[in-house]
């Protein structure tokens, strides 16, 4: 196998999460359509080469195994709209439409096509440094084209296009909203005419909003996918002289904003449907700052804005259906995919098995946050960004798998990432290929949580898996008859349903095990319409994320996104702990606070010196604090009775402190010496519950030292024996 070449054969699943006796499908694509192998494993533990465990799963029988014909399937990447119509049409008419250019460059970009027996398109034109053009076509052919030179970018510009069959006459115009004002310029106008001997004819025509068809209009042509914003599209007769205009259609994109529809409330209702998730719930051209909800005033944030990077769904046809008996094992699968001669690298596409539905086998959950790793699926940033090797203290390790996001783009971005426009990514989701979610590669989210499995299946623990998705769709009652929940390394994004269900699984006196770091720290949304979609906001977040402060609404739901801390829930309230800052360089290790040795908190610590380093090894950078820490802080909201049992220290320098977690920006002749540090936190809870937090990522990293032998795993199994123990916490 030459590692230097990316995976040839790659794919995706319908879902991440499936009951036992439920089918799930698979869909896959093999470079130049040659023959490839799938094996169906289960994930025991992650392959992290020699520094630790050995990479552990079992193959499972079933009749999807072997060899299977290939067949190369491609993704078509860029967010448009099509009017299915079709739409009757005056001879003469005028199409109206706000547009807000953000990548004019030199490939034509597509912001109007109409298509009937005659079409129409109006494109951002690149034959010219910045303008916009209207054709006049009659199949393939341009019968008329007239051109603006004035089309500026980053602005809202309202196009009117005006035909008038008769005359064979297009007339086209663009008035720019002046900003700023030292740059305003007067309308432009400009017209061409057509032999009249080519009489057109638009009636029963088909629109299609950001994109230009492929020649058979199955398709769109992905490039010439717009890049900008629209806003308010009206078609309307010509009226005589005197006379106002009657609306033939109008679209409205305030309207329905959770949807993939776009409404027309013109008298023919010719509604369009969105394509590949441009993002909604966007500044419009009339947005004054007198509100930052785009529920409580839709009108201002009535634009959509598409980029040609956008991706929903990969939309193969689907390869493989797996049906899973009903005593399938709940755990964590794979299906492993590689060419025949295994010439190239494997490729892995994991997903979740819960007990048979309405079953549980255990009386512990483990959560797998499928939200985090939707809102990172295939981050580009990690492989692209010119800081990152910079904020990890260390240089980036890619594999040839990581470099398939630069060799194949279309797999699309993770909402990390900007678009090539460089506006924000709002949704991310799995139906695709991801190449940052599976068993190998770095050590991060999905091989860390693999590493508590690992840990389950070493000290003999039965448990239920759970996903994100299940808690988002089922609330509370997806875990109500567990007594203990255990997260993974890092839940980082929750949603408002899942955070809802946690904090009601707390308080009816269930126990919650969270040995991550950075976790419940931002909210993120998921789709209704489109399950396998996370959205994420960032309003008051770092800059770094490039966001638009004033679009902090989610489209999907229309509550508030950004941090928990700034919804007024930090997640110090729920955990007792709370993000602080993050390094990837060296990780270190706890010491036991004088507070451990109380015998309301001892037995956490039963069979372990009070003086002994806990967790100075590990796979992670040879600790178990580190990566991103969380610290205790009452006056972020960690509970009056919740106690830090205990503390890592000296961290290096590039752990420093994050803006979110900054008071103030006075000078300081030195940081106080403990500031920076991962702390280890219990409370009870209402009910009898209670809550034990690690606030690090790097925890699950050293669990399986020594052969699980180790202080981190001691810890760990006397938090869960003692959590299992149905003797109730006292709150007093
Ligand atoms: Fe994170």
């Amino acid at each position: 196998m030459n590692p230097f070449l990316s995976p040839s054969v790659i794919g995706y699943a319908k879902s991440r999460s499936i009951c036992a006796g439920e089918t799930l499908d698979f869909f896959i694509s093999s470079k130049n359509s040659l023959q490839y192998k799938v094996k169906l494993i289960r994930l025991i533990s992650p392959d992290i080469g020699p520094i630790g465990p050995a990479f552990k799963f079992r193959e499972i029988e079933n009749k999807i195994n072997g060899t299977h014909t290939g067949k190369h399937q491609k993704i078509l990447p860029g967010s448009f709209a099509t009017i299915p119509g079709p739409l009757p049409l005056p001879d003469d008419f005028t199409i109206t439409l706000l547009v807000f250019p953000t990548l004019i460059n030199q490939t034509p970009q597509t912001i109007l096509e109409m298509t009937a027996e005659s079409g129409l398109k109006i494109e951002v034109c690149n034959s010219l440094e910045i303008g916009f053009a209207t054709y006049i076509m009659r199949s393939d052919k341009v019968l008329a084209s007239v051109e603006l030179e004035v089309l500026p970018s980053r602005t809202w510009s309202e196009l009117k296009i005006s035909i008038n069959n008769a005359e064979g006459l297009v007339t086209i115009e663009s008035n720019s909203q002046s900003k700023p004002s030292h740059l305003s310029r007067e309308p432009r106008q400009g017209h061409c005419t057509w032999s009249a001997r080519a009489k057109n004819n638009w009636n029963n025509s088909r629109i299609k909003l950001a994109a230009r068809s492929f020649s058979d209009s199955e398709h769109h042509d992905p490039l010439s996918v717009f890049n900008g914003k629209l806003e308010k599209i009206r078609i309307t007769d010509r009226p005589l002289p005197g006379a106002s205009p009657t609306t033939i259609a109008e679209w409205d994109f305030s309207i329905a904003m959770s949807t993939d529809q776009i409404i027309d409330v013109g008298p023919y209702h010719a509604d369009g449907i969105l394509h590949n998730l441009p993002s909604r719930g966007i500044r419009g051209s009339t947005w004054n700052g007198s509100s930052l909800s785009s529920i409580l005033e839709p009108d201002k944030y009535a634009a959509i804005h598409f980029h040609d990077d956008d991706i929903a769904d990969a939309n193969w046809d689907i390869s493989h259906s797996l049906d899973t008996p009903n005593d399938f094992e709940t755990g964590c699968y794979a299906l492993r995919l590689s060419t025949v001669d295994e010439s190239t690298p494997e490729f892995y596409v994991p997903f979740f098995v819960r007990p048979l539905a309405g079953l549980q086998n255990s009386r512990v959950a483990y959560l797998i946050p499928t939200t985090t790793y939707s809102a990172y699926a295939n981050m580009n940033l990690r492989v692209t960004a010119q800081f990152n090797e910079l904020t990890h203290g260390r240089l980036t390790v890619l594999d040839s798998t990581d470099l398939l996001l630069l060799e194949a783009p279309e797999l699309g971005k993770s909402t990390y990432d900007v678009h090539n426009d460089g506006s924000p990514v709002l949704y991310s989701g799995m139906n695709r290929p991801v190449t940052n979610f599976r068993p190998n590669g770095r050590m991060y989210k999905f091989c860390l949580d693999l590493m508590i499995i690992g840990w389950f299946d070493a000290m003999e623990i039965g448990v239920d898996i759970i996903t994100d998705d299940d808690l988002h769709r089922e609330g509370i009652k997806s875990i109500e008859n567990y007594s203990v929940l255990i997260t993974g390394s890092h839940p980082e994004y929750t949603t408002h349903a899942q955070f809802d269900a946690i904090q009601s699984f707390i308080d009816s006196g269930g126990r919650l095990m969270y040995l991550g770091g950075n976790g419940f720290y931002t909210a993120a949304e998921i789709s209704p319409l489109h399950p396998d979609i996370v959205e994420v906001r960032r309003p008051g977040q770092d800059n770094l994320w490039r966001v638009d402060h004033t679009e902090g609404t989610f489209s999907t739901s229309g509550l508030p996104g950004g941090l928990w801390r700034n919804l007024g829930r930090p997640e110090n309230g729920l955990v007792g702990v709370g993000f602080l800052t993050q390094g990837f360089d060296e990780c270190t290790f706890y010491s036991r606070k004088p507070a451990s040795v109380t015998p309301r908190v001892s037995w956490i610590f039963d069979g372990i010196g009070i003086d002994e380093k806990i967790g100075d090894f590990g796979i992670l950078q040879g600790g178990a604090a580190g990566y991103e820490i969380d610290r205790h802080d009452f006056s972020k909201g960690s509970p009056e009775h919740s106690v830090v049992v205990a503390s890592s220290a000296d961290h290096s320098p590039v752990y420093d402190l994050m803006v979110s977690s900054i008071l103030d920006t006075l000078p300081q002749s030195e940081l106080a010496e403990d500031s920076i540090r991962a702390d280890m936190v219990f409370f009870e809870t209402k009910n009898g519950g209670a809550v034990f937090s690690v606030g690090s990522i790097a925890w699950s990293g050293s669990l399986g030292h020594n052969n699980y032998d180790n202080n981190v795993s001691k810890i760990t199994l006397n938090v869960l024996r003692r959590f299992l123990d149905n003797k109730k916490f006292l709150n007093d």
